[in-house]
């Protein structure tokens, strides 16, 4: 099964490059920046990620941003990402950046997305790797901040696939951007946002009904309201589910835990991702593994979330026809 889901055409709909950070390219990139990391070593770095839930982990990952200063700095995280994703067979990628966790450090969006551009043309050219770019909002910052941050992206708004909503979810409602969505719509950007990882079925209405989003990151606590589960089967409104981290934030107990059988039982529209490969204990083919091996599940199922990925992504007609 491991040499089938490797060969497995993948497509990933749900990653955070800066969450692609590997403990060896921290550590060179704080050195070749003058960063102080609280690390001796890349075993203390493994012990720290021990979460106890989104919150631990985010503390965590904004620190470790703190070494990725220039565009050389973006590319070098990407292209890493890029070419171990392509190794397991990942052929396309679409990726949150999280602007104002680094506009906040002083460093501009037109250096983050000089080094992310030339690692995507370069993995397009080197690698046959495709990929998308959603710009996140950090949904516990506020919303005027979200706003200004989407409106001085104007020079970059036509490479931008997708916007998207991340960070602490709880407390933090989809309807607190309500006017910051409108505003991309109204220039023609879809709409993506984490929905129902930690936070309750409701926000997950919200980010339909206020946000007009086309996919729910997460979604997992769907199940708790039958109601929302038989809306977005028929609306065919994919998920797009990150068991590992699920795992590794405490969103469910175990793998064996999770609910992704009973997600397809319902008949929603289910995608495999990995969201922070490098903090939660690997890549796609990890996370397709890790429920081979929990559920059984066998290669019929595999190719069937792997096309609802293709299917749902943000790529033109004729990509999809070669995935297919
Ligand atoms: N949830 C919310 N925000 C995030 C995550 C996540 O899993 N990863 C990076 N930002
Ligand atoms: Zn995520």
């Amino acid at each position: 099964m491991h040499e089938f889901l490797k060969r497995l055409p993948k497509v990933e709909l749900h990653l955070h490059i800066e969450g692609t950070l590997e403990p060896e390219l921290l550590f060179t990139l704080a050195e070749r920046n003058g960063v102080m990391l609280p690390y001796a070593s890349i075993e203390d770095v493994y012990a720290a990620y021990d979460f106890s839930d989104l919150q631990s982990f985010l503390d965590i990952y904004y620190q470790g941003m703190s070494v990725l200063q220039k565009p050389e700095d973006f590319y070098a995280l990407a292209m890493d990402y890029f070419r171990r994703a392509s190794d397991e067979g990942v052929v396309h990628v679409e990726m949150h950046f999280d602007p104002q966790a680094h506009i906040s450090r002083g460093v501009g969006l037109s250096t983050i997305l000089e080094g992310l551009s030339l690692a995507r043309q370069e993995a397009e050219s080197e690698l046959g790797l495709s990929s998308a770019l959603i710009m996140a909002f950090l949904r516990d910052r506020p919303a005027a901040e979200a706003m200004q941050v989407l409106e001085s992206a104007k020079p970059y708004w036509d490479i931008l696939d997708a916007v998207g909503l991340d960070s602490a979810e709880k407390g933090n409602p989809p309807e607190k951007f309500s006017e910051v969505f409108g505003r991309a719509k109204q220039i023609g950007i879809p709409r993506v946002a984490h929905a129902g990882e930690e936070g309750p079925v409701d926000y997950i209405y919200q980010a339909l009904d206020l946000l007009d989003v086309c996919r729910i990151d997460h979604g997992v606590q769907c199940l708790q309201d039958p109601a929302l589960v038989e809306r977005l089967r028929h609306q065919g409104t994919v998920l797009t589910v990150c068991p590992l981290s699920n795992v590794r934030l405490k969103v469910v107990e175990s793998m064996q835990a999770h609910p992704l059988p009973q997600l397809l039982d319902a008949g929603l529209v289910v995608t495999i991702n990995s969201d922070d490969p490098a903090y939660f204990g690997g890549g796609m083919l990890a996370n397709f593994m890790a429920c081979h091996q929990a559920f059984g599940w066998q290669e019929a199922v595999f190719c069937k979330l792997a096309a609802n990925a293709i299917d749902n992504a943000f790529m033109g007609e004729v990509r999809k026809a070669q995935l297919y």
